[in-house]
């Protein structure tokens, strides 16, 4: 396992297992384990995505010891006033089993973000919380937390693969040490011929990986962390098993000339998607 070293010293593991749509606790249960036994040691849940409750039994289960996993949640806007926050938290601990988080992040920015920073303030200083990042938030919704934090988000969970590979956004990351965690990183929701394109079919031959594990691979060069998903043991082991090759200067640019900076589930910017989304 690679490690990202993020802004406050922490050190992340570059590749973690998503959770979303996993709501099945017994499947949710046998993913995550499955996902431990094969090297994954960041897991990736939301209050949102109904799992946290399963993600902690394979916690417990699993036998691994707790310093050695890196656990994510996150808040819902529903949960962004005070109270409502910290009892969410609260939850959050008690479903997942553990007195304290590596990581929560503010899922979407919407509604009374500050309100909700402010809380995940207190329990960093507490200790409950490591580290505190965002979601789903575009560079200028950066900039503005970065003006008013008393602690900085170290993290900003987006979609990034190779079809949206966030190039205008990344400096901005850069330039305000919030490191880029990517969702979505093997293109969930792109039409299935985008697989079989011919030079990402021939690359991965080359190297003998799957067009996947090439899309993860280029992520990861990029310094861009992942957290692939899936419920099947055998997807589960091929989607770690990126740290054995390197893509040479010329498939990195080849693989570069695949963006179409063109997000399908994570578009702060657009109306109809936050409409949709407030919605829920
Ligand atoms: N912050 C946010 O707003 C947000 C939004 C979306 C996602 N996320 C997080 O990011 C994680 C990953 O994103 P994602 O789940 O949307 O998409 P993803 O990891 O890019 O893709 C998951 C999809 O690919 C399939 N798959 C996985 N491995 C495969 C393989 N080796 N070969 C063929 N198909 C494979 C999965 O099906 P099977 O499960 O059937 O294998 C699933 O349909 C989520 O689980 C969640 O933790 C966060």
């Amino acid at each position: 396992m690679e490690y990202l070293t993020l802004a406050n010293g922490m050190q992340m593991p570059i590749l973690g297992f998503g959770t979303y749509l996993i709501t099945d606790a017994g499947e949710c249960t046998r993913s995550v384990a499955a996902a431990v036994e094969n090297g994954y040691r960041l897991l990736d849940t939301a209050q949102i995505y109904g799992n946290e409750a399963a993600v902690g039994e394979a916690i417990r289960a699993c036998g691994m010891p707790r310093e050695e996993l890196f656990l994510i949640t996150k808040l819902w806007f529903d949960s962004y006033e005070p109270a409502a926050a910290r009892r969410a938290i609260g939850e959050s601990l008690k479903k997942l089993g553990t007195d304290y988080l590596d990581m929560v992040l503010l899922h979407w920015p919407y509604g009374d973000t500050y309100a909700a920073w402010r809380v995940l303030e207190e329990f960093h200083e507490q200790g409950v919380i490591r580290a505190l990042g965002v979601s789903n938030y575009t560079p200028d919704r950066l900039v503005d937390l970065m003006h008013f934090h008393r602690v900085a988000p170290v993290l900003n969970q987006i979609e990034v693969n190779l079809w949206c590979q966030r190039q205008t956004e990344r400096p901005w990351q850069e330039k305000l040490g919030v490191a880029i965690q990517a969702y979505a990183p093997m293109g969930r929701k792109r039409p299935p011929e985008y697989f079989d394109d011919p030079v990402l079919v021939a690359m991965g031959r080359k190297y003998n990986k799957s067009v996947r594990q090439i899309m993860l691979r280029f992520l990861i060069q990029k310094g861009v962390a992942v957290i692939p998903k899936s419920v099947h043991p055998e997807r589960i082991r091929e989607n770690i098993q990126v740290f054995d090759f390197t893509l040479n200067a010329e498939e990195m640019s080849v693989l570069t000339a695949f963006d179409r900076a063109e997000p399908l589930i994570g578009d702060p910017q657009n109306p109809n998607r936050v409409e949709r989304l407030l919605g829920m």
